[in-house]
């Protein structure tokens, strides 16, 4: 696509990548993504922000044919996916000035070997005068790198906050009319890059908070043109607030750790427990993420292999102790053969969850009426744990 008006002279460019599926080799993409730059032009300077993913750098190239000069070339975050392409810009333009923040100068010079000498760095709060525009450049850190910042355009109200608030969602549309599709790709997005940084993402919501906005312009996904929906669910998604759902990620290899999952979801349905259930053999584990966003508590169910967890089921708990999300209780249970270490093995992996374990329920081949008993107790015990959330 070519470049787009948003309103006022203020340009959308960038890419749109419909095919991608995965990002970082870990993350599944469902709806692909964009990487969004966008053009300010003020009376007398004009200034880029962000630039799009390698990948794409040569339409992105064509995309800027038609703009003869860039005073300010503004880095919000480092990461490739919207630095990439600086080298091609910056020799594309070689009176152009690099601005980012102090932390991401190093980090810009290690990753991409700009010349240091063409980056000017820029304090919290400092502000850029366009002629008749100013860029108020407002540190955002942590989200999900230490040197992320965004940045107000004072004038026109517009926010820019780079991966921040953003999407992972390929499309036409340029803004998200509170699209629902739209809130799950963000939701999606924060359960698997965000969240670790709950109380990083609390501080600079008080921060984006006190801002002047009427636009959200993330560089992935669309404009967030009711910046209401996107600012209240990150506030209710990094909140201590947790919702009465158990997540239950589990792997069954001959049908037992399968019926004691099943049997355990019925029984805390039936306490009024909303549940998702994840056959990890064959879950988006975005989907996983997503759901341990405000979940109030984990069960893992694992068959024991090699006296262990199941390994895929390890790979999930290393995930789940990656991302940290903010469950207050959490439980194992599954079936094993002869002898098992699985729970000690699977409560190793997490020591990032503050959580109280609840217990654990294990039985040797098919679950028995014990089995079920302690199943059964187990949803008990968390339905009354639920009560006071
Ligand atoms: Fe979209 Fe952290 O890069």
């Amino acid at each position: 696509m070519n470049a787009r008006e948003i309103r006022n002279g203020l340009k959308m460019l960038g890419v749109q990548d419909w095919s991608r599926r995965l990002f970082d080799s870990l993350i599944p993409l469902p709806d692909g993504t964009s990487y969004n730059s966008y053009l300010i032009p003020g009376n007398k300077k004009i200034a880029l922000i962000d630039t799009v993913d390698p990948e794409f750098s040569e339409v992105f190239m064509k995309q800027l044919e038609g703009i003869p000069k860039i005073d300010y070339m503004i880095s919000l975050h480092a990461e490739q996916d919207h630095s990439g392409s600086l080298p091609l810009v910056m020799n594309k333009y070689p009176e152009a000035v690099l601005i980012c923040s102090a932390k991401a100068k190093p980090l810009l010079v290690d990753h991409l070997d700009l010349d240091p000498a063409r980056i000017q760095t820029v304090e919290d709060g400092e502000e850029l005068d366009l002629g008749g525009r100013t860029l108020r450049f407002v540190y955002t850190p942590w989200v999900h790198w230490p040197e992320t910042m965004s940045a107000l355009l004072v004038e026109d109200k517009v926010l820019y906050t780079c991966d921040f608030l953003g999407s992972h969602v390929a499309g036409t549309k340029m803004f998200a009319e509170d699209r629902p599709a739209v809130v799950e790709a963000a939701k999606r997005y924060y359960g698997e890059i965000m969240m670790p940084f709950r109380s990083a993402i609390k501080s600079n919501m008080k921060k984006v908070r006190e801002l002047d906005f009427e636009l959200v312009c993330p560089s992935h996904g669309p404009i967030w043109d009711n910046p209401e929906t996107i600012l209240s669910a990150y506030e209710d998604w990094a909140s201590d607030t947790v919702h009465n759902k158990v997540v239950i990620p589990y792997i069954s290899m001959h049908g037992s750790t399968q019926k004691m999952a099943d049997y355990l979801t019925g029984e805390l349905a039936a306490r009024g427990v909303e549940v998702e259930l994840f056959d990890l053999a064959v879950t988006d584990i975005g989907k996983l993420a997503m759901a341990l966003v405000d979940a109030a508590t984990i069960v893992i169910g694992t068959p024991t292999v090699h006296v262990g967890p199941h390994p895929i089921v390890a790979n999930a708990a290393i995930l789940a102790n990656a991302i940290k999300p903010k469950a207050r209780f959490a439980a194992v249970f599954g079936s094993y053969g002869w002898a098992t270490k699985a729970v000690e093995t699977v409560a190793s992996m997490i020591p990032n969850l503050k959580v109280e374990i609840l217990g654990a329920v294990l039985c040797k081949g098919e679950p028995d009426e014990a089995a079920y008993k302690e199943l059964k107790d187990l949803a008990e015990k968390i339905a009354e744990k639920h009560k006071d959330l």
